[in-house]
């Protein structure tokens, strides 16, 4: 498992800063007021901070970005960074200038000077988040980054702040990991494993084996994974912090999404060792919610399979049976996703009564073609459940869109031997995929499917990630339980 970069919280002292080694970090509001750490830093550069603060590229910069200065004279210092920052930042502007500092620091320690800044440890979450890398399957891991060192006015209850938003990274860090893990190594049962580890964080987890996958009539889930040399699993973590009812989370949990019969093309198919995306971030958030003890009952389910070509795979025109009862004619083995999620989902209804189900899934190309990298699609048969999950995905930085539901859509599914096919053709194709789920959602439900297929793993870097497994949907999802689901 990644581990984070150590961060400590000191009182500020100016008088150690000639001496301090690594890269040194200051921040300066826009107008270019000089704290008294900056004064302290131009005086030992020689002016160099006032010589930035009056030039044009400052003016240019945006807020939470940085101009560095390599090797000041004055300073054992490699570089000083002085970040554009107002003294009391917005949560995203702290967030993003931590993840700056960590992007130009790599495994150099960083010593930052906070001073009176506000909202010490989102930056802190900032830095931590950005500077993750996956570099465990390499043959020389590479070491882990030096400590930074935060100075600020109040070390002890910014510490104490952090240890929330340490919570946050560690189980945004988890999902990360999961996703970047190949499915050789991160099969079902290697994915059962890591979850059952969480038991230490005092979160329950079961596991339901295949046998008691079929006892349950669970024929759709069983169908994906029956071509497959792994066993099917579904994983159930259990967080009780509250009271009554629990929140539902559903994940996808795809080790590895060939298409089946229905073979995906080979360009870029290794990108489908992130298939269990919806589940990594059900774990994550589990993580999260133990680590910090969340006030809140939550139950996290994944099903697990892998989506394999083989002589006992489904084949396209396959009719299975669904727990809830309901046949499904598979007009094609890559619509798989659906299948694992409306089992998974139908017993999270009987089986743990919860008062609101969210399900998570890289479920559909199409939602890459309607919303690119930048938000996830959001569809929900309950306005109010739908609106405080985009309320909390827009104060935590995840883009997530809302796109409807209907009728119309929902008949794209009618199947002339079953009760419904596994796919409604191209257009679409994000809604239709909803339109089946919502098939599994029980009358007065409060339900919303996120299909983060294109937020789960980027190409290029987002704010608070390097390119790969961005973690999407921890924090909107933590924020969600935070402001909706836990007790004062
Ligand atoms: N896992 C894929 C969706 C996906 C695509 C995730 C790209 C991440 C990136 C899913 O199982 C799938 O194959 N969906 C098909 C559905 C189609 C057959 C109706 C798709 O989107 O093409
Ligand atoms: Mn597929
Ligand atoms: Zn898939």
């Amino acid at each position: 498992m990644t581990e984070l970069r150590n961060v400590s919280f000191q009182a500020v002292e100016l008088d150690a800063l000639a001496e301090t080694e690594g890269r040194v970090a200051v921040f300066l509001p826009a107008e270019g007021t000089m704290s008294p750490g900056a004064r302290r830093v131009n005086r030992l550069s020689k002016g160099a901070v006032a010589r930035v603060v009056e030039s044009d590229a400052w003016e240019k910069l945006a807020v939470g970005q940085m101009i560095s200065l390599g090797y000041p004279a004055g300073m054992k210092a490699s570089a000083v960074d002085l970040v554009k920052l107002p003294r009391r930042p917005q949560v995203s502007e702290a967030r993003k200038a931590g993840a700056a500092l960590a992007k130009a620091a790599g495994k150099t320690a960083v010593t930052v000077l906070c001073e009176n800044t506000t909202r010490v440890e989102d930056l802190a979450l900032g830095l931590v988040l950005r500077g993750y890398a996956f570099t465990q399957r390499k043959s020389d891991p590479s070491e882990m980054p030096a400590p930074a060192t935060v100075m600020c006015k109040a070390p002890d209850e910014a510490a104490t702040a952090f240890e929330v938003a340490r919570a946050v990274a560690e189980g945004v860090t988890f999902t990360r990991d999961l996703v970047s893990e190949p499915a050789n190594v991160l099969g079902t049962v290697e994915f059962a494993d890591r979850l059952l580890a969480l038991k230490d964080l005092g979160l329950e987890v079961e596991v339901l084996e295949e046998d008691k996958l079929a006892e349950l009539g669970m024929g759709a889930m069983l169908g994906v994974g029956q071509g497959s040399a792994m066993p099917s699993k579904i994983v159930i973590m259990r967080w009780k912090g509250g009271e009554g009812d629990p929140l539902a989370l559903v994940g996808k949990g795809v080790v590895f999404d060939t298409g089946g019969i229905s073979l995906k093309p080979a360009g870029g198919m290794e990108d489908m060792t992130m298939d269990m995306g919806g589940a990594g971030v059900v774990a994550g958030v589990m993580k999260t919610l133990a680590m910090r003890k969340a006030k809140a009952n939550v139950v996290g389910l994944v099903g697990l399979v892998e989506n394999m070509p083989s002589s006992t795979a489904q084949r396209p025109g396959d009719i299975v049976t669904s727990m809830k009862g309901d046949t499904i004619e598979v007009i094609n083995t890559d619509a798989e996703g659906r299948l694992v999620l409306c089992d998974v989902m139908w017993y999270a209804q009987e089986h743990e009564k919860p008062k609101a189900m969210i399900d998570l899934a890289t479920l559909t190309g199409a939602v890459i073609i309607a919303l690119g990298h930048e938000n996830a699609g959001v569809l929900s048969n309950n306005d109010a459940l739908a609106n405080q999950f985009l309320r909390a995905a827009d104060a935590e930085g995840e883009g997530a869109w809302r796109l409807p539901l209907g009728k119309a859509y929902d008949d794209q599914l009618k199947s002339l031997k079953a009760d419904m096919k596994n796919v409604g053709g191209r257009p679409a194709g994000t809604i239709t995929a909803a339109q089946f789920l919502q098939r599994f959602v029980k009358e007065d439900m409060p339900w919303i499917h996120l299909d983060i297929a294109g937020v789960a793993q980027t190409t290029g870097e987002t704010a608070l990630a390097p390119k790969g497994a961005t973690g999407w949907g921890v924090m909107a999802l933590d924020r969600l339980v935070r402001d909706q689901f836990e007790a004062e």
